[in-house]
Parts: structure tokens; sequence; C-alpha cells
């Protein structure tokens, strides 16, 4: 028989933070009443659990498809409000990052929750360089990959396998492994995305020039052909690098949150931050680049601009790089790449896209249904027309996003990995299928 709590119950805070706020709930199916613990805006879904109607009862649970207001982790790494359109990593406002610090220094800071004095700089540095060559075979079975498979899907499938090449990056309990691999990640993933554009192109693979900077050394491993040294445009590395800074880290996003998901299961980095670039794949979250540019050539002139907002708005097109799912005020990232094309546009010459892009964004930005859904534009809007002008193919340019995402995923799975809270990530669901039928045998079917 149910022992339903009395009204003056108080539920023990689950976890041991102390907590002087709380919540009072009244459940109207037993007219019980329960106080919880609120810590730092928030209340423990578990702590809706000794909410009952009798005994026998689950206890109630939070529904949240696609997570809209749950948090799953406790975090130090980067800082967004979506209303004010903010982006902090570690504290430091990206504006202010974008502006003074380089990718690798970012990623340092991301990874170790500090800015490197410069000796820290110059080690991390130097280690990052000195593991940005693959094993040969890696080679061999990216060839093996057909001639036009999408890059993403490669550095997908390679970033993978990579874990086949350091079995030992199991040991994920061993802080020292975890740095070894962390290095690893950063240093070999401009590489493997770089061996992939090549395979696109039918152009034999370029090895790692460890005499550049990160991003320099990347464009090199993209566009060397016979030079003997491969030397980057200054503006366009310094470009690709402030792009790479602005995508490092987004907080709880689908690709962060399945490497999280991922790597609870305690299985290696590379496998799970194989998952994050699944992830980033798809049209929704890093794929929107690729789909904004296929979108401005569709649209093809500014007349069809008007054509193009009437059928978004009738629920026929979505504008591709519009819409966040936090931002609900200009991206804070779009702006500063938009400032960022100006600088690109200044080598290559001006990409006759941006002007159809720009237009869009006003038109949109002065539409009842942008503005009453506070669809504003996203990191995505822009970058894809500095990748453009740099002559990468779209197919390139989530793996683009990848190869910055790589130092955000490997920070938030090393706080995941060393949280004591953290167990292996296992939603709930609520069962809404048949129960309890007999089994027909094939004859009986109709
Ligand atoms: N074009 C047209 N309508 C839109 C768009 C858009 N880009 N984005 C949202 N809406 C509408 C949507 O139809 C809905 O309208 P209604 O209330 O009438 O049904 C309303 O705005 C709310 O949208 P939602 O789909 O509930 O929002 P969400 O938070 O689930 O989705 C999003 C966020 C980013 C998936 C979505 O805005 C979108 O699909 N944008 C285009 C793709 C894109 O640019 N993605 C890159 C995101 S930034 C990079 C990254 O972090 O990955």
């Amino acid at each position: 028989m149910s022992t339903k709590p009395e009204a003056s119950d108080v539920t023990a805070p689950t976890s041991s933070r102390e907590s002087s706020e709380t919540l009072t709930i009244t459940d109207n199916r037993t007219g019980s009443t329960y106080e919880v613990p609120i810590t730092d805006g928030a209340i423990r879904s578990l702590d809706l659990r000794q909410i009952k109607v009798d005994e026998d009862d689950f206890g109630l649970l939070a529904y949240d498809p696609a997570f809209m207001n749950t948090a799953s982790c406790r975090s130090t790494i980067t800082f967004l409000d979506g209303d004010l359109g903010v982006l902090e990593y570690r504290g430091y406002p990206i504006e202010q990052l974008a502006e003074q610090s380089t990718y690798l220094e970012v990623a340092y800071l991301l990874v170790h929750g500090e800015l490197p004095t410069k000796a820290q700089l110059d080690d991390w540095t130097h280690q990052i360089k000195m593991h940005t060559f693959v094993h040969e075979n890696v080679k061999s079975f990216i060839q093996g990959f057909r001639h036009d498979a999408h890059p993403m899907g490669m550095l997908l499938g390679a970033v993978g396998a990579l874990s086949t090449f350091y079995p030992d990056a199991n040991k994920i309990h061993d802080a020292e492994n975890r740095q070894l691999q962390t290095v690893r990640l950063i240093a070999k993933m401009p590489t493997l995305a770089a061996f992939s554009y090549r395979h696109n192109m039918g152009q034999p693979y370029v090895y790692p020039d460890n005499d550049l900077d990160y991003a320099g050394n990347f464009l090199g491993m993209l566009y060397k052909m016979t030079e003997l040294k491969y030397q980057p445009d200054p503006r366009l590395e310094r470009a690709l690098d402030i792009l790479f800074i602005l995508h490092a880290d987004h907080e709880q996003n689908c690709s962060t949150s399945a490497v999280r998901a991922i790597g609870s299961s305690l299985v290696d980095p590379y496998s799970a931050i194989a998952g994050g670039v699944a992830a980033l794949y798809g049209p929704s979250h890093g794929g929107a680049n690729e789909e904004v540019v296929r979108m401005l050539l569709r649209i093809g002139t500014k007349d069809n601009i008007p054509d193009f907002i009437e059928g978004v708005k009738a629920g026929r097109e979505r504008l591709m790089g519009f819409g966040h799912r936090v931002y609900k005020n200009y991206d804070p990232r779009a702006r500063i790449i938009k400032k960022a094309c100006d600088d690109v546009f200044e080598v290559t010459g001006v990409n006759p896209l941006l002007s159809i892009a720009t237009e869009l964004e006003k038109i949109a930005l002065g539409e009842e249904y942008f503005v009453s859904r506070r669809l504003y534009p996203n990191v995505d809007f822009y970058s894809g027309l500095i990748y453009q002008a740099l002559g990468l193919p779209a197919s390139m340019f989530p793996v683009m996003f990848a190869i910055g995402r790589t130092s955000g995923w490997i920070a938030q799975w090393l706080e995941m990995v060393q949280d004591p809270e953290q167990k292996i990530a296992r939603p709930l669901q609520i069962y809404t299928g048949e129960r309890r039928r007999a089994y027909l045998p094939l004859d009986s079917r109709s």
C-alpha cells in the first residue's frame, strides 16, 4: 500500500553541496508537498524521483527531448549568454581572443584552464609540432576511400582509426597519457583533414612542415605543389587562425555532448572525438556552412532574395546560417567573421556571393518572421565565404570547423573524465509502445 510522503516531507539534497535556496513542489495527484534544493539555479532531476503516487510508482522524472532545459554537467570551460550574445573561453571574451591570441594559445587555454606563460606556450607549440605527422598506414587507408568521398566522412573514419594506432590511449585514468593523446589529436587533425582534401583532388599528400605555424602548415598541406617551401600569405594564415579560434569551443552543443556521452563509457578519446566529428557533420550543426554557400549559389542574384525569403516564411526553405539554439541575438562569432572577410577578400578578391549574403542578412533582419523568432546570423553564415575564397570546396567547410573544434572537444572530454560526478551517460525514456503481446507464429499473421 502506498506510504505517501507527508506534506511536511523535506528531501535531503542528493548532492553534498549546501544550498539555502529551495523549491517547494505540491503534487496535485496526492496533495503532498516536497522541498528540493536549488543549486546554481538548478534542481537535480533525481530529486524528483521521490515524488510518487504510491510505493510502486517509479517516481517523477523530467521529460526533455533535445535537452532544451537540462544541464548535463558542471563546466568551467566556456560561458555563453545567448540573449546578450556573449561568448567567453575560460572567462576571456571571444573578441579579445580573436583579436590578440593565436589558435594554439587558445587551445592551451581551453585544455589547461589558464593562458600559458611564454615558456609554456613555447613548450606546447613544440609538442604539437612534434606530433603533426601520422603513421604511413593512415595514408594507405585514406587512399582506400572513393575519389569523391566526402572529406568529413574520411576525417571521421581517420580519427576513429587513430585509436588503433595508439591502443595505449585507452588508459584514460592516467593523466600523462591523456596529455599525450590531447597533443596528438590537436596536432594530427589538420594533417588528416588535408590528406582528405588532397585525396579528393587526386593530388599527392603533403607532409607537415613544422617550420610553419599551425594555420600556415595546414594551408601548406592543402596547397603546396612543386615549390620547395610553401610560404602562406600572412593575412590568410591569420584569418584562418581566427576562424579556428572562433570555432574552438561552444559548450554543450550537439557534437560536444556526443563526445562527452561516448567518452562517458570510458572509451579512448579518438573514438569519442570521432563521434563528435559525426555529430558535427550534420547540416543543422557544422554542415550548415556548406549549406549556406549552396543556398547562396541557388539564390544566384540579389533579385531572387525576396522570393527566397517568401519560401522561408512559407516553410519551404530554411535560411541556413541563421538561428541558434542558444543565441537569440547576433552570434558574436558571426560579427568577427564578417570583419575577417574584409582581410581575406583583400588578398583573394571579393567573393561574389558576399553581396548576396549581406543583402540577404539585411532583408531577413527587417522581416517580422525572423525578428519575432529572434533569428540572427550564426557563425556559419559568413565562414563559408572565407573558406570559398581560400579555394576550398564546400565539402571541406565542416572539416575546417572540426579542426578548430578539436581543442574544445578534448578539453570537454578531459573535464568529463576527471569529474567525480559523471557516470556513463544513460538517459531514461517514456515508453509508449505495446506491452505483453503474445508471439504469433509466421503463418498465423495476416
Ligand atoms: N530558417 C528559417 N526558420 C528558422 C530557422 C532558419 N534558419 N531557424 C529556426 N527557424 C524557425 C523554426 O522553423 C521555428 O519556427 P516555428 O516556431 O514557427 O516552428 C523557430 O524558428 C524556432 O526554431 P527551432 O527549429 O525550434 O530552433 P532550434 O533551436 O531547434 O534550432 C537550429 C536551432 C540552429 C538547428 C536552427 O535555427 C537551424 O536549423 N538553423 C539553420 C542551420 C544552421 O545555420 N545551423 C548552424 C548553427 S550554428 C553552428 C553550430 O553551432 O553548429
